[in-house]
């Protein structure tokens, strides 16, 4: 039973483009046949604590003597790894805010990194996201394109890859869609019809990685 982990974490609920291209992936997916399935997170809706205790981003045995984290803590990132751990494919929703991802998101990332247990540390077998396709689907009210002003602003796709990608080992495929704000503050002209234009071709680009990944 080929499983998809959904995550979304912008917070417009109703006219978000990042959710857009999440939904438009994860239909898809379920379209395919009805052994798909959907393991939905709606980072936003229902947030996660921030972490709590340093002691959190390490196993039981990797911590400092004396660490006690909190129980109940522990016990919801135990269940949020094996909801990363159950997921053959993962999409994640990933808005720009202040040139980074949501802290939704962020809080997110702390929970299901752990060193020795999702990520290679001290022995083998420690990398259980090793070469399972995660789709990022961002979106930007700006633009951050290579050799413009404002390229190399954008720190929420890096982190992502970074920590999803190099450290995790998923194999990362990124959508992205920008001068989303184009219908809301002053752009130069074009902005609106590239912003429609990215958008279009995004949901058909999510389908389409949903029926070749599943
Ligand atoms: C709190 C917040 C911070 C934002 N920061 C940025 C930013 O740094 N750069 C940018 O291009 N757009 C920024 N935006 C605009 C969003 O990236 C844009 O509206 C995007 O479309 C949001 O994703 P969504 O359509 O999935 O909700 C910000 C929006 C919010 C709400």
């Amino acid at each position: 039973m080929p499983n998809l982990l959904h995550l979304d974490s912008s917070a417009d609920t109703a006219t978000s483009r990042s959710r857009a291209i999440t939904a438009s992936f994860a239909d898809a997916w379920r379209s395919l046949d009805d052994d798909h399935t959907v393991t939905r997170r709606d980072l936003h809706v229902d947030q996660l604590p921030h972490l709590s205790d340093p002691a959190l981003h390490w196993p039981a045995r990797l911590r400092l003597p004396g660490a006690a984290p909190d129980p109940a803590a522990e016990a919801l990132q135990a269940e949020l790894i094996a909801e990363l751990t159950a997921a053959d494919v993962v999409v994640v929703g990933a808005p720009l805010y202040n040139y980074t991802v949501p802290s939704t998101l962020k809080a997110w990332l702390d929970n299901v990194h752990l060193p020795g247990v999702t990520a290679p540390f001290d022995g083998d077998d420690q990398q259980p996201m090793l070469g399972r396709p995660l789709l990022i689907a961002t979106s930007r009210g700006g633009s951050y394109d290579v050799g413009s002003p404002t390229e190399g602003w954008d720190h929420a796709v890096p982190v992502l890859e970074q920590i999803l990608g190099s450290t995790l080992g998923m194999v990362v495929e990124v959508i992205a869609v920008n001068l989303t704000l184009s219908g809301q503050i002053p752009m130069p002209d074009g902005a609106r019809e590239r912003a429609e234009r990215e958008l279009s071709e995004a949901l058909v680009a999510a389908a389409d990685a949903a029926r070749r990944l599943g």
